[in-house]
């Protein structure tokens, strides 16, 4: 571990204080022009994440799998897919990555696996009542000839959470069909899940983001969802409501053990650790799963949920340093990942579409300056908080969604799923733009992309941003570094009563006062020396509406 690394994490926990990059590999750097990034792009690229100031990388999934969830359905958990390069180009990665004082974060998922996993075709072949088929959620039917599911349950991306094999028996699967869920009551499952950690620790992963990390336990008998929780398909049902308790499938208590070994296993190697993707609300039962032998952090997604609004941001935040700080653990913050609309274009609306529902072309187009504004201020506001951060690439350009993807370009399941009712994800997962001028803006040299990148995204290229004074790019470097110099993530927080007012709330964090003005008239800004702002002009010595300024007091 390199000296600069030591020094500023020794003894205190890296991730508890740290700037974590999401990267999406299909969208990040296409090292050999094929129009899908790979990990020799993103290691050519590795320079531009060090200028930008981040202190780790997690990559979603790059193993081998047959891409139909974008790489969430994994077919060999200890190899790479072609697609992204091989084991070679990872272990190369940490390298170059450790160089650079950058770890990286493996993206495991261990609640479902592709259906050309070895394990579920043996289990298929096996048939009904088989060791094989204990590794996955297999039942018979109900109806005379069992031709009915299960049960109730419906998929997350539309449609039945139930597909019935050649012998008449269903597997059961909370997202794609190509998705069946494991058995995790099953030993096997478990003690493979370990060795597969060990497999990534062992090659030098700095810790993990578990996929799904609340579903892995279903409910003993697997009950009927309530008549409100029904998940089934059809335009006005309801989706699975990941917030309520009990449920037979989101936050089961058993769930809790299984954690508890895989820390076990991360607690054998030093320094590392894991991130719970857990739609689970309220934070109160969220932070649970970072009590001190469980998951380090927890992506907070009440943060993210929440809309650029004084008093939910205010609650929001007194929430979350309450109920993570109970238990000991950081609060994350977040507000951008593959799964959700970008926030750049999320702030342009007053009401968004559900998680998961995307924005196509017949939707309400954005007002993305509108957009753009209220992002980099939030954002702003974000990066002065105690406790670990998340940014999803692209988000440092002030790149929006690709609001106007067609039809015919969607690979998102739940576009399928649901016959195109709900666009989905792919909106948010275009590759990013690096050249302005270059084919694919500097994805590839051979323009080739594997999502149409849309014309906007030109002038949101890196190379017009570097060095321009104002740009997003730079107010995200200068928010890291100033992030680093005043220890902010290691900060006390506390909010600061004078500048809470009908439309500004202020917080001091290791001397330095966050003040954001939400809507409405302007305000002045508070004595002292100002580190930044999110607009860039502050000539008139007031703070205008949708704007944040950092200010050492
Ligand atoms: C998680 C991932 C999402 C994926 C799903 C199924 O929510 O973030 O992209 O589709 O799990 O693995």
């Amino acid at each position: 571990m390199s000296e600069t690394l030591r020094s500023t994490n020794a003894g205190r926990e890296w991730w508890r204080s740290a700037v974590i990059y999401q990267i999406y590999p299909r969208s990040f750097a296409d090292g050999n022009g094929d129009g899908m990034g790979d990990i020799p792009g993103i290691i050519s690229r590795l320079d531009s994440l060090q200028e930008l100031g981040i202190d780790a990388i997690w990559c979603s999934p790059f193993f081998t799998s047959p891409q139909n969830d974008a790489g969430y359905d994994v077919a060999d958990y200890r190899d790479i897919d072609p697609l992204f390069g091989n084991l070679n180009d990872f272990d190369n990665l940490v390298a170059e990555a450790k160089k650079r004082d950058i770890r990286i974060i493996v993206d495991l998922v261990p609640n479902h696996s592709s259906s050309e996993h070895a394990w579920f075709q043996a289990a298929l072949n096996a048939g009904p009542g088989s060791p094989e088929r204990e590794r996955y959620m297999f039942r018979d039917g109900k109806g005379e000839n069992g031709e009915l599911p299960p049960n109730n349950w419906g998929s997350v991306f539309g449609g039945p959470a139930w597909t019935r094999v050649d012998d008449g028996q269903w597997y059961l699967h909370l997202f794609d069909s190509t998705q069946p869920d494991f058995n995790w009551e099953n030993k096997e499952v478990r003690e493979e899940f370990k060795s597969i950690l060990r497999f990534w620790l062992d090659r030098g992963a700095a810790g993990f983001r578990i996929d799904v990390a609340h579903a892995l336990i279903k409910e003993a008998g697997l009950p009927d969802l309530a008549e409100q929780l029904t998940t089934m398909s059809g335009e006005d049902a309801e989706r699975p409501k990941d917030r309520v308790s009990p449920h037979p499938f989101w936050g089961q208590e058993g769930v809790h053990e299984i954690i508890r070994e895989w820390r076990e296993v991360l607690d054998e190697y030093e320094d590392r650790a894991m991130c719970a993707e857990a739609w689970i609300m309220p934070l109160s039962r969220m932070a649970k799963w970072t009590r001190p032998d469980e998951y380090h952090q927890a992506f907070n997604f009440g943060y993210l949920e929440t809309p650029w609004d004084k008093e939910r941001l205010q609650a929001v935040i007194d929430d979350s340093l309450k109920e993570f700080g109970a238990v000991g653990a950081p609060s994350t913050w977040v507000l951008s990942n593959h799964d959700v609309i970008r926030h750049a274009t999320r702030m342009a609306y007053d009401k968004i579409p559900k998680q998961g529902d995307g924005i196509g072309p017949d939707y309400e187009q954005p007002n993305i300056d509108r957009g753009l504004r209220r992002a980099r201020a939030a954002t702003a506001f974000m990066l002065g908080l105690p406790g670990g951060a998340y940014i999803y690439q692209g988000e440092e350009l002030g790149l929006p969604e690709h609001t106007t993807l067609e039809g015919e370009y969607r690979q998102d399941p739940t576009f399928f799923r649901t016959q195109g009712k709900r666009v989905g994800r792919d909106g948010c997962r275009v590759p990013i733009p690096w050249e302005k001028e270059a084919p694919a803006f500097g994805f590839n040299e051979t323009g080739q992309s594997w999502l149409p990148q849309p014309d906007i995204y030109a002038s949101y290229s890196r190379d017009q941003q570097v060095g321009i004074e104002g740009s997003t790019l730079e107010l995200y470097k200068k928010m890291l570094k100033l992030r680093k110099k005043y220890e902010l993530g290691h900060g006390d927080f506390s909010w600061h009563k004078d500048s809470i007012g009908d439309h500004s709330l202020g917080y001091v964090n290791s001397g330095v006062l966050v003040l954001a003005n939400f809507t409405g008239s302007n305000i002045p800004i508070p004595q002292g020396e100002i580190l930044l702002s999110s607009q860039n002009d502050l000539s008139s010595g007031v703070l205008e509406h949708d704007q944040v300024v950092w200010v050492k007091l």
